[in-house]
């Protein structure tokens, strides 16, 4: 086991698939009940929530658009009114549109960042009372992604939405420490989800190819890697360890990177 996170209350948005998805079930085979996130894809969060049921913990489900600010106050009250604390909260939940900067219209642009970044501050700053009610440190992974630091193909809003999430890491680091909660950001690479799927259509097979070349461990990334890079920073061990940016990317941050081999 990744970590111990027996008796741990977690929320993971966006829990519904992909990272988010493994994470949830990480965290319940480390021993937390999870508080399971969906915006549309309910099968998905039913799929996520008897994953953690199975392995013998307690979910609750709740759908929000995260979005708007009165879903996320109703989600948070279903939380507290469910469990009354909260022990560790992951902010993974995400989703852009993907256009060359001179192509993006406002209203693309703010949807990326009320998702992604306005919501950070309204979920966290619901998100701390609860954790610190049970006299428990509290735990706060944000997500960002390779694409704050390279340039990706029609990834500028998303890149600079998550530039600004893993700002806000440090800037809530800093300013909850004193309140026994560490807050750290997870930055995967190519993990081999829907959305970089998605993301690359009819190019995913050539990233892939191109990514495992570049990447020195010499494969794509899973779910599953995230997820237990997750239950570290969650756990006791990572107690001492708040405002870090961590890759979890195989290292191919520490090359050129495939990107170029795939740009059009
Ligand atoms: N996959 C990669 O290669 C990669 C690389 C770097 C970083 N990341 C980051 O890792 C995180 C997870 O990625 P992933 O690939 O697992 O994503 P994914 O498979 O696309 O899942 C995205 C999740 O976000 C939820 N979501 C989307 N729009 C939402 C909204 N308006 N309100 C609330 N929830 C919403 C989705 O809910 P529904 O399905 O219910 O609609 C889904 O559960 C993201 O932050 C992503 O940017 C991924």
């Amino acid at each position: 086991m990744t970590g111990d996170l027996r008796d741990r209350v977690a929320f993971v948005t966006g829990s519904s698939r992909g990272i988010g998805q493994a994470a949830a079930w990480a965290m319940a085979e480390a021993g937390a009940d999870v508080i399971v996130h969906y915006n549309k894809f309910e099968e998905g969060a039913h799929a996520t929530a008897h994953g953690v049921e199975d392995r013998g913990r307690r979910a609750l489900i709740v759908q929000a658009n995260l979005e708007d600010p009165e879903q996320i106050d109703r989600a948070f009250i279903r939380i507290d009114e469910a469990f009354g604390r909260l022990d560790i909260y992951m902010a993974n939940a995400a989703a852009t549109a993907f256009k060359p900067g001179l192509e993006m219209r406002p209203h693309h642009y703010h949807r990326t960042f009320s998702l992604i970044v306005e919501s950070l501050l309204l979920t966290v700053q619901r998100a701390v009372p609860l954790m610190t009610r049970g006299g428990r440190p509290g735990r706060i992974i944000t997500v960002s992604g390779h694409g704050t630091t390279f340039t990706l193909p029609n990834y500028g809003s998303l890149g600079s939405a998550k530039g600004a999430v893993e700002t806000w890491t440090r800037y809530w680091a800093y300013e909850l420490g004193p309140m026994n909660i560490t807050v750290n950001c997870l930055s995967p690479g190519v993990i081999d989800t829907d959305s970089a799927r998605y993301y690359l259509q009819d190019r995913f097979p050539r990233l892939e190819e191109a990514a495992t070349r570049a990447t020195p461990l010499r494969r794509l990334g899973r779910p599953e890697d995230v997820a237990r890079a997750a239950v570290m920073l969650a756990s006791d061990a990572a107690g001492f360890i708040t405002g870090q940016v961590l890759r979890v990317d195989g290292g191919i941050s520490l090359t050129s990177g495939p990107f170029e081999e795939i740009r059009d």
